[in-house]
């Protein structure tokens, strides 16, 4: 449901609020003089950069917004600024519940899900947004992602057998000790928060693969279904792909899923040594 539906359903008496199974909405009995909330008006300071307008320089735009009439997260603000205020504002989003991923963005100094993300009610605090960082950028608030989803597609990030005959003739089983193994990586909705706060991930983004994607090579690793880790292994074995990650923790710290993107690279760095180790001794 839209900001704007979620507003119109609040004007004709009908109380919508999130619950943890979704937006549930309750009808409740309107009092005939219900005393007008004082304003809680809050300044968001927005980038904005529109490369179709010839000389146009990023630069940071504020909006008030009086939190009464917005809902409780930073992306209903930027809805309510794009329907209310500025239609020009550009930003990605769809699922509004944290699972499309497409709303990631640097929210007061942090990357985050804005959808997630609620708006600090404190209205002497200045709200600031930026795109993810070290990205280039596309207009506004909406980050090239070319280079993050290229990246994902060189890890092959799907399931791979040796004998592909017996492909779709019956399903791949796996014991419940096997799935279980994949809990707290399959979750990954690929935003690509935890990349973009990598420092290695700023400085050499076009070689090294960064947590997200790494996450997800690690995922495929370790599918007890899957036959080619050695292969994807060997594929990291370059000083740039998987080594330049130094266990700065930015990646875990950030993500807005709760996973542990820092703890697969250090299982693959693990996993590496030993296939290393093996190979060195075929020889
Ligand atoms: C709101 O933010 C201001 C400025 O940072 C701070 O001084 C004040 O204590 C905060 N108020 C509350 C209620 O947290
Ligand atoms: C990453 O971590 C460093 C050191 O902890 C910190 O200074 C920096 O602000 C962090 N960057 C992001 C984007 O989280
Ligand atoms: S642990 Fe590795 S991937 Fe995560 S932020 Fe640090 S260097 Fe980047
Ligand atoms: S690990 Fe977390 S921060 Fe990184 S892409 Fe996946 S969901 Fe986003
Ligand atoms: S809108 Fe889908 S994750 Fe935020």
């Amino acid at each position: 449901m839209s900001a704007a539906a979620l507003t119109s359903l609040s004007r004709c008496g009908v109380l919508a609020f999130r619950a943890p199974v979704g937006l549930v909405a309750v009808r409740y009995a309107q009092t005939a003089a219900a005393p007008a909330a004082q304003p809680r008006v809050k300044k968001f300071q927005v980038y904005r950069w529109d490369p179709d307008t010839p000389g146009d320089k990023p630069r940071m735009q504020t909006f008030e917004i009086d939190l009464n009439t917005c809902g409780p997260m930073v992306l209903d603000a930027l809805i309510k600024i794009k329907n209310e205020m500025d239609p020009t504002l550009t930003f990605r989003r769809s699922c509004r519940e944290g699972i499309c991923g497409s709303c990631a963005m640097n929210i007061n100094g942090g990357n985050t899900l804005a959808c997630l993300n609620k708006i600090d009610t404190n209205t002497s605090k200045v709200t600031k947004i930026y795109p993810l960082p070290h990205m280039y950028v596309v207009k506004d608030l909406v980050p090239d992602m070319s280079n993050f989803y290229a990246q994902y597609k060189s890890i092959e990030p799907y399931l791979k057998k040796k004998d592909e005959t017996q492909e779709g003739k019956e399903q791949y089983l796996q014991t419940v000790e096997d799935r279980q193994k994949l809990d707290g990586l399959y979750e990954c909705i690929l935003c690509a928060c935890c990349s973009t706060s990598c420092p290695s991930y700023w400085w050499n983004g076009d070689k090294y693969l960064g947590p997200a994607v790494l996450m997800q090579a690690y995922r495929w690793m370790i599918d007890s279904r899957d036959e080619f880790t050695e292969e994807r292994l060997s594929k990291l074995q370059d000083p740039f792909s998987l080594y330049r990650c130094h266990t700065i923790m930015n990646c875990t710290k950030t993500c807005p899923k709760g996973l542990n993107p820092g703890k697969a690279i250090a299982e693959i760095k693990k996993m590496m040594a030993t296939y290393k180790e093996k190979k060195a001794a075929a020889v």
